[in-house]
C-alpha cells in the first residue's frame, strides 16, 4: 500500500510562504514526500513584492525568478483568490477549519498589513493616510483601486524614518518619465503625472544618527532627476552627530546626510520639487477644512540622555493636504488563531503557534505574522527554514486529515463560494500584463481591479 502523503497548506504567497513551500519540498521528507498546496486570498502571487516594493525597484522584483520555483515543475500548488477566515471585505472567507479537515498542517504566512496609526487628533480625516493603504494603491492592489489620494496640494507629509518612508517620498518626487517605466496600473501613472506635489517633507522623530533607512535607499533619493533634497537639522549634522553604535550602515547614512546639509548634494536647487528632511520633529495634529487635511502641526523634540524622544512644546505648521504614515504595520488576528496585540503577532515558538504556552497542533506561522513587520525580503528564507523544521520534527505524531483529496477541498471551497484560480491562470494574467507594459514601454503594466484581474485569469485567449 502506497503510504499516505502528507498535506501541508501554506496561507500566504509571499516571500515567507513561498520560502517555506521550497523548504518543505527540498526536506526530502520521506519516500512518498510532501503535497505542498499555496493559498492566497488574491489571483495572484508574491505578496509585498508585488504589492509592496516600489515600482521603480525593478532589480528588486527579480527575486520573483527565485520564489517562483516550486510553482514550475508543478510541485506545489497555487490556488489563488481563495481569502482563508477572512477576506478584505470582511467577509468571513473559507473557515481555518475547513482546511484543518484537508491538510495535516498549516502554516500560516499572511503577514501585516494593517496600518499602525499615530493616535493624534485629525488622523481621521480624508487625506490621512497610512502607508499600506497609500504604497497599495500607487502598486495597484485590487483593495486600494478607488483610495484617489489627494495630490492636488503642493505640500505632503510622510511621517517616518524607515525605508517605506523613503520610498513614499521618492515615488512622490520622480517625473512621468521615471514613472511611466515602471509597472504602476495606467490609473496610477495619470494621477502622479497630474500630481501637483512639490514639496513632501520627511518627518523624522529622532536624530539623523538613528534613521533606519539603509544606505541604497537613501542614496536614491539624492539620484533624482525631478527632486532635490533639503537637510532640516538644526546645524545637528555640522556639530558631528555621534554613530552609538559604530555601525557601517549609519556611518554612511551620516556622511551622505551631512553632505546634503552643507549644500553637496542637491545640484543647485534648480530641480522642481523637494524633499525635506526634518530631523527631531513629530506631528502632534492635524488640521482639517470641509473634512479634508490642511496641514500638520508638528512638535520640536530633543533626545534625552537615554536616547529617548521627548517634545520641547515648540511648534511649527506646515501647509499640507496629504500624510502619509510609514511608522509601521501591524497583521490582523486570524480567527482561530491566538494573537498578540502589542506585537501584533501570533503567539509562537520557533514557528510553532502557542496558545497559552502550549503548541497548537498543526498550526505554524512564518514571516512578518510571526515576528513582526521587519526585515528585507531575504530575511524570511531563514524564517521559513525554522519553521519548516519544526513542522518536519512534528509531522510523524499528526493525524491525518479528515478528507485528504483536492476534490473535497474543492467542493469545500465551492460550498464558500470560493472558485480558485491556479498557476497557469496567473500565467494567463501574468502575460496579460506584460502586454499592456510593451504598449507602454515598461516591462509590465498591472491589471489592479480584481474582477480584471480574474478574467485574465480565466480568458480562453489573450485579453485585448
Ligand atoms: C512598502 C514595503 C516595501 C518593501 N520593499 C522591500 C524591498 O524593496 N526590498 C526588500 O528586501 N524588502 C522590502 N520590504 C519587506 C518585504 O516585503 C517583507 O519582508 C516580506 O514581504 C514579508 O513577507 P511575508 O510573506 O511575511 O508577507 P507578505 O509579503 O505581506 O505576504 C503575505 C501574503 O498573504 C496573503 N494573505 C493575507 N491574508 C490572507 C488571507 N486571509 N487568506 C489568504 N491569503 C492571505 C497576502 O495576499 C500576501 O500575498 C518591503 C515592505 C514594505 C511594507
Ligand atoms: N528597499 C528595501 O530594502 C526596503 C524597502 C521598504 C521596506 N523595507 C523593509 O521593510 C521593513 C518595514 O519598513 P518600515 O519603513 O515600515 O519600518 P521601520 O524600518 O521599522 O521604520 C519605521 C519608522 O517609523 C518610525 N515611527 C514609529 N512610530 C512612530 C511614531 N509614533 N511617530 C513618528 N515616527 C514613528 C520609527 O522611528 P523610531 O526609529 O524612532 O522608532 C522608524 O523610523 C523594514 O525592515 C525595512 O527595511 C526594505
Amino acid at each position: 500500500m502506497t503510504p499516505l502523503q502528507p498535506r501541508v497548506a501554506v496561507i500566504g504567497a509571499g516571500p515567507s510562504g513561498l520560502y517555506a513551500a521550497a523548504s518543505l519540498l527540498a526536506s526530502g521528507y520521506d519516500d512518498a514526500g510532501i503535497s505542498v498546496d499555496v493559498l492566497d486570498r488574491l489571483p495572484a502571487p508574491y505578496g509585498l513584492v508585488r504589492y509592496g516594493v516600489a515600482p521603480d525597484h525593478v532589480k528588486m522584483k527579480s527575486v520573483i525568478r527565485v520564489l517562483q520555483k516550486p510553482f514550475d515543475p508543478a510541485e506545489v500548488h497555487f490556488l489563488g483568490n481563495v481569502p482563508v477566515a477572512r477576506d478584505g471585505a470582511g467577509s468571513p472567507g473559507v473557515p481555518l477549519e475547513v482546511l484543518r479537515e484537508h491538510y495535516t498542517a498549516v502554516v500560516h504566512a499572511t503577514g501585516s498589513s494593517v496600518d499602525r496609526d499615530l493616535g493624534i487628533p485629525g488622523e481621521e480625516l480624508a487625506g490621512s493616510l497610512g502607508s499600506g493603504a497609500f504604497v497599495s494603491w500607487y502598486c495597484g492592489h485590487p483593495d486600494f483601486t478607488e483610495l484617489d489620494p489627494p495630490l492636488d496640494h503642493p505640500g505632503v507629509a510622510v511621517v517616518g524614518a524607515g525605508n517605506v518612508a523613503l520610498d513614499v517620498a521618492r515615488v512622490l518626487a520622480k517625473s512621468h518619465a521615471e514613472m511611466a517605466a515602471t509597472d504602476v496600473p495606467d490609473r496610477v501613472l495619470d494621477a502622479l503625472t497630474h500630481s501637483r506635489v512639490l514639496d513632501v517633507h520627511v518627518l523624522i522623530r529622532r536624530g539623523p544618527q538613528h534613521v533606519r533607512f539603509t544606505p541604497a535607499e537613501l542614496r536614491q533619493i539624492g539620484e533624482l532627476a525631478n527632486a532635490e533634497v533639503v537637510v532640516h537639522d538644526d546645524g545637528l549634522l555640522a556639530s558631528g552627530v555621534e554613530d552609538p553604535h559604530g555601525d557601517r550602515r549609519q556611518r554612511q547614512n551620516l556622511e551622505m546626510l551631512t553632505g546634503w546639509a552643507a549644500g553637496g548634494g542637491s545640484e543647485g536647487g534648480t530641480k522642481p520639487r523637494r524633499i525635506h528632511l526634518r530631523f527631531l520633529r513629530s506631528p502632534v495634529r492635524l488640521l482639517g477644512e470641509n473634512g479634508r487635511v490642511s496641514g500638520v502641526v508638528v512638535e520640536r523634540n530633543r533626545i534625552d540622555a537615554d536616547g529617548r524622544v521627548a517634545g520641547t512644546g515648540e511648534e511649527e505648521i506646515l501647509d499640507v493636504g496629504l500624510v502619509v504614515r510609514a511608522i509601521g504595520y501591524s497583521a490582523e488576528p486570524v480567527p482561530g488563531l491566538p494573537f498578540d496585540e502589542r506585537s501584533g503577532t501570533v503567539p509562537n515558538v520557533g514557528g510553532r503557534v502557542v496558545r497559552d504556552g502550549v503548541p497548537v497542533p498543526g498550526a505554524y506561522v512564518t514571516g512578518w505574522i510571526k515576528r513582526g513587520p521587519t526585515g528585507v525580503i531575504g530575511t524570511n528564507k531563514a524564517d521559513a527554514a525554522e519553521t519548516v523544521a519544526a513542522l518536519l520534527e512534528d509531522l510523524p505524531g499528526l493525524p491525518a486529515p479528515a478528507h485528504p483529496d483536492r476534490e473535497s477541498l474543492l467542493e469545500a471551497l465551492a460550498e464558500h463560494g470560493v472558485r480558485p484560480v491556479d498557476w497557469s491562470d496567473w500565467l494567463r494574467l501574468d502575460a496579460e500584463e506584460m502586454r499592456l507594459g510593451s504598449a507602454r514601454g515598461a516591462d509590465r503594466v498591472k491589471v489592479a481591479e480584481l474582477a480584471a484581474m480574474l478574467a485574465a485569469c480565466r480568458a480562453e485567449a489573450p485579453v485585448r
